[in-house]
């Protein structure tokens, strides 16, 4: 593994904020940079980097992946060596709302990333994708899909910083790997996400909306695994490489509501609601590439990982 600094941008996020404790943990110098944008409350984003602030090995800047002015500053104070691009607005449903945003962040913002990246002798490019990128392909996806059905203006442009991805390989030689994320959740996970929200709801005794009429099913993988996948993927060789990081298992909303409701104790009231625009209607992994090239296999079942959600979930109400 190299021995520079590691860039992570988006590190004060849920996925981020884990990753950097887990790089310092391992030994490597760390810098975030996150703008602490509102897409939601962020307060939680300070919460979640606040056992690192003391540390010396993480460095942490406030700012915006498409200021040049910060970046530079970064690259000038730092020898990185790597930068793992987790930075962007997350979340389907939104991007319908707005999409020019979602263009301007992870499209515009990723070209920025790869300019640096490319012009700075950068070792490695590791950017954070989606399994929304496949649309509704047929299940279960295969990194190789062809990538034509997006649903909505996020999975478009993940699907476009992926193509930046390739074309700032096939120009610069530029290392590149790109990770299909599939529903990621536990500690920390987005408040507006499936799982936060639900639990939020359940515990409120408030109406759970199931979209879909709760027959959609997702391929939920615990955040622990998305870590394990993350750090295979820093050191395997690499010239532009394409990996799916989920779980392999899919489960229906309604099961997944059931277990939620199980897990704390509680009794669901569930609102059965029609297919929602931009959700696909289902995601399943195909782990055969990511499990022989990266050795990558999930450990954290779904009903594990739930309890585990649960537990952090009591232990920060009314934090
Ligand atoms: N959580 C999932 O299930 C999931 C699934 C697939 C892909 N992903 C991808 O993984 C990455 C991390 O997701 P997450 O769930 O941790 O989201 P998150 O919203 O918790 O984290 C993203 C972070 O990026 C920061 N950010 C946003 N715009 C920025 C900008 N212009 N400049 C600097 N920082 C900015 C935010 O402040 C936030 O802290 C994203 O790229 C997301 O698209 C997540």
């Amino acid at each position: 593994m190299s021995n520079g600094v590691i860039l992570v941008t988006g590190g004060s996020g849920f996925i981020g904020s884990h990753l950097c404790e887990k790089l310092v943990a391992l030994g490597f110098e760390t810098v975030n940079l996150d703008n602490f944008c509102d897409n939601y409350d962020p307060a939680v984003k300070e919460n979640n980097i606040s056992s690192l602030l003391n540390n010396p090995h993480y460095h942490l800047y406030r700012g915006d992946i498409r200021d040049h002015r910060i970046l530079d500053r970064i690259f000038a104070d730092h020898s990185i060596s790597m930068i793992i691009h987790l930075a962007a607005l997350a979340g389907v449903r939104q991007s319908l709302a707005n999409p020019r945003d979602y263009v301007a962040v992870d499209v515009e913002g990723t070209v920025n990333l790869l300019e640096y990246a490319a012009k700075r002798q950068v070792k490695r490019f590791l950017f954070g994708s989606s399994s929304s990128v496949y649309g509704d392909n047929p299940v279960p996806f295969k990194e190789s899909d062809r990538l034509e059905r997006p649903l909505s203006p996020y999975a478009a442009a993940k699907i476009s910083g992926e193509l930046f991805c390739r074309t700032y390989h096939r120009i610069y030689g530029l290392p590149v790997v790109c990770l299909r994320f599939f529903t990621v959740y536990g500690p920390r996970q987005r408040p507006e996400m499936a799982i936060h929200h639900f639990a939020k709801l359940i515990d409120a005794g408030l109406e759970v909306p199931l979209f879909g009429e709760g027959n959609s099913e997702r391929d939920y993988t615990y955040i622990g695994d998305i870590l394990q996948g993350i750090i295979a993927a820093m050191e395997v060789p690499c010239s532009f490489e394409v990996f799916n990081l989920g779980n392999s298992k899919t489960t229906t909303l309604m099961e997944l509501v059931t277990l939620l409701g199980e897990t704390m104790g509680k009794q669901p009231r569930l609102k059965i609601m029609p297919v929602q625009p931009g959700d696909v209607p289902r995601t399943w992994a195909d782990l055969s590439r990511s499990n022989r090239v990266l050795g990558y296999r999930p450990r954290v079942d779904l009903k594990e990982g739930i309890k585990r959600f649960v537990e952090w979930y009591w232990s920060q109400k009314g934090k």
